[in-house]
């Protein structure tokens, strides 16, 4: 028999559990799960249907939400016939590197009928990022929105917004994009552009058949909106902007940064950019345009269309009643830059500064220990014997990091270096400088075949690291958003031309630089980035043009374990897939 006493202490107790944020725990983390099941649906766009790959049978995929601090863990189950890996794209994943997700670097891909359940915490980080396929081209359409709430009873360091809403840019073709990105590999020509760019999936008025496909936001008159803007698209950096609407940018890639105000925003694949929007005061059912069009500064054909959602306002009593309620205010247009209008993309990247506060510290490494200057770009490989081949006087477009064009191994990288089976799978030997100097950014050297590898750079434990990356003018200049995993980097310095060992590092900001994980390298410049490699595993880092991806424009970093406890990597989970 229970004493009454012990009922009373058990009651007491089981009131605390039941009011657990009132009781005790005022910031206490969670584990939230989800369960996404790989498979394929029929859509219709553009007057098309394809078969697509989808999560939950869901374009986008589902929304992720957590707290700062919790733990997420995801139950991915692949019901199709490719091979599937999903990354957490922007997440820290402190100690968790098995969690990553891009295919061959840190995981084997998960096989037809087999799962992988992703466990990790979201530690120090608030604001929005985004979920995607790592493997080949299957990210065009498995992508989804991951929002990052800041604890419990914690508030943003900026208006408290009446809704916040998810806007995740895609890319959309016809085809099917797994034949053509193979193909293209095959021919060594630039595949086919996409037909269509989406806003959360639907592409908008602008396209044939798609007027019914259009993402509408209503909204209240006077009442503060953040939109959370993704950019999931495969092969184009967007600029957006809702006409006749100013929007103050209040976070980047997860991190809050010193709120400005502009007209439009430039956004690359794989950055993500929280804006607020006002609603004007009174304004009863007018419609305005919010669209994406590329900024495109390279030399290759792109997709250059404009998807278009509407932001609605809501029609006042008055006239939602009277009878001719179906006569439309015209729906304004939004102004945006022309297609190549680098000098706007440069002016908008120095604004995006850290807070730099006591809250919110822009922690910049102030000394480095380990210096890397990188270009990046596009070049050649031969065209095999007995083929032809469809790039640049019959060869293969190809693209590198300091000339090495990245080959993908057979075997996961993370899982070779835990177990000390590097042989045969890398090599540690990727160049800390360009092999041969030119100049980068003037006329091309005659020879401009790239070299392939499978190549690291290994690093000690919490090594300071800065990292100058320079685009060349090979076949083309061309802006680069080069996206790291398992960090986050400060921008601390970007310009035109050649970097200038000897100038530029005195103009670098130390101060309040941008913390992100996705920057874009200017149109024949470069761009100057610090980290501290405090995070043990095996971290990707490529141009988050898909295109430039496949064709070699990636390489590795492994960061070694520390000594202390926490300063390892831990055993990966058991059912970690298998090649
Ligand atoms: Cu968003 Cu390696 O990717």
């Amino acid at each position: 028999m229970m004493s009454s006493q012990i009922r009373v202490v058990l009651f007491a107790l089981s009131a605390l559990w039941l009011l657990p944020e009132i009781a005790f725990a005022k910031h206490a983390a969670i584990t939230r799960h989800y369960k996404f099941d790989i498979k394929m649906k029929n859509v219709t766009r553009l007057c098309q249907s394809k078969s697509i790959m989808t999560v939950n049978g869901q374009f986008p995929g589902p929304r992720i939400i957590a707290r700062e601090g919790d733990r997420l863990v995801i139950k991915v189950v692949n019901h199709v016939q490719y091979n599937v890996t999903l990354h957490w794209h922007g997440i820290r994943q402190l100690r968790s590197g098995w969690a990553d997700g891009p295919a061959y670097i840190t995981q084997c891909p998960i096989q037809t009928g087999q799962s992988y359940v992703y466990n990790f915490t979201v530690t120090g980080q608030r604001g929005t990022l985004f979920w995607h396929a790592h493997i080949s081209w299957l990210r065009v359409t498995l992508y989804g929105p991951i929002v990052i709430l800041p604890k419990r009873h914690v508030s943003y360091p900026f208006l408290q917004p009446f809704k916040e809403v998810p806007i995740i840019f895609g890319e959309w073709w016809k085809a099917d994009t797994e034949t053509l990105i193979s193909q293209a590999l095959q021919t060594g020509a630039a595949p086919n552009i996409s037909d269509a760019y989406t806003i959360n999936g639907l592409p908008g008025p602008s396209y044939n058949c798609s007027a019914k496909d259009t993402f509408k936001l209503n909204v209240k008159p006077g009442k503060t909106y953040l939109l959370r803007l993704i950019n999931a698209a495969l092969n184009d950096e967007l600029f957006f902007s809702v006409a006749n609407h100013t929007l103050t940018v209040v976070e980047a890639d997860a991190v809050y940064v010193k709120p400005f105000k502009t007209q439009i925003v430039l956004i690359s694949p794989g950055q993500t950019t929280n804006v607020l929007l006002r609603a004007k005061s009174k304004a009863p059912g007018a419609t305005f345009a919010m669209s994406a069009r590329p900024y495109s500064s390279g030399p290759a054909a792109f997709d250059n269309t404009t998807t278009t959602g509407i932001l609605e306002y809501e029609k006042s009593p008055s006239s939602a009643s009277n009878s001719n309620k179906n006569k439309k205010l015209p729906l304004l247009q939004a102004v945006l830059p022309k297609f190549n209008d680098s000098s706007f993309a440069m002016k908008f990247n120095k604004k995006i500064r850290s807070l730099a506060n006591a809250k919110f510290p822009a922690n910049v490494p102030t000394k480095v220990d380990r210096r890397f200057f990188f270009t990046v770009g596009l070049g050649t490989l031969p065209c095999p014997k007995n083929q032809t081949c469809q790039g640049p006087n019959n060869t293969k477009l190809a693209a590198s990091v300091n000339n090495v064009s990245f080959v993908q191994p057979n075997t996961a990288i993370l899982q070779a270096h835990f177990f000390n089976k590097a042989k045969g799978v890398f090599t540690t030997d990727f160049p800390a400088n360009p092999l041969i100097k030119f100049n980068y950014t003037g006329t091309p050297p005659s020879n401009i075949m790239v070299n392939n590898g499978t190549k690291v750079v290994a690093l000690p434990f919490n090594t300071r690291v800065e990292l100058v990356m320079q685009d060349t003018s090979i076949i083309g200049a061309e802006s680069h958003p080069l996206h790291l995993h398992g960090f986050n980097f400060f921008v601390v310095g970007r310009g035109l031309g050649n970097f200038n060992p000897k100038k530029d590092p005195a103009k670098f900001n130390l101060v309040d630089p941008a913390e992100r994980n996705t920057v874009g390298v200017p149109s024949g410049g470069w761009v100057a980035i610090r980290f501290l490699a405090d995070n043990p595993g095996v971290w990707f880092m490529h141009c988050h043009l898909e295109v430039h991806t496949s064709w070699g424009l990636k390489m590795v970093w492994v960061v070694n374990d520390g000594k202390g406890r926490k300063q390892k990597l831990p055993p990966p989970p058991s059912d970690l897939p298998k090649c």
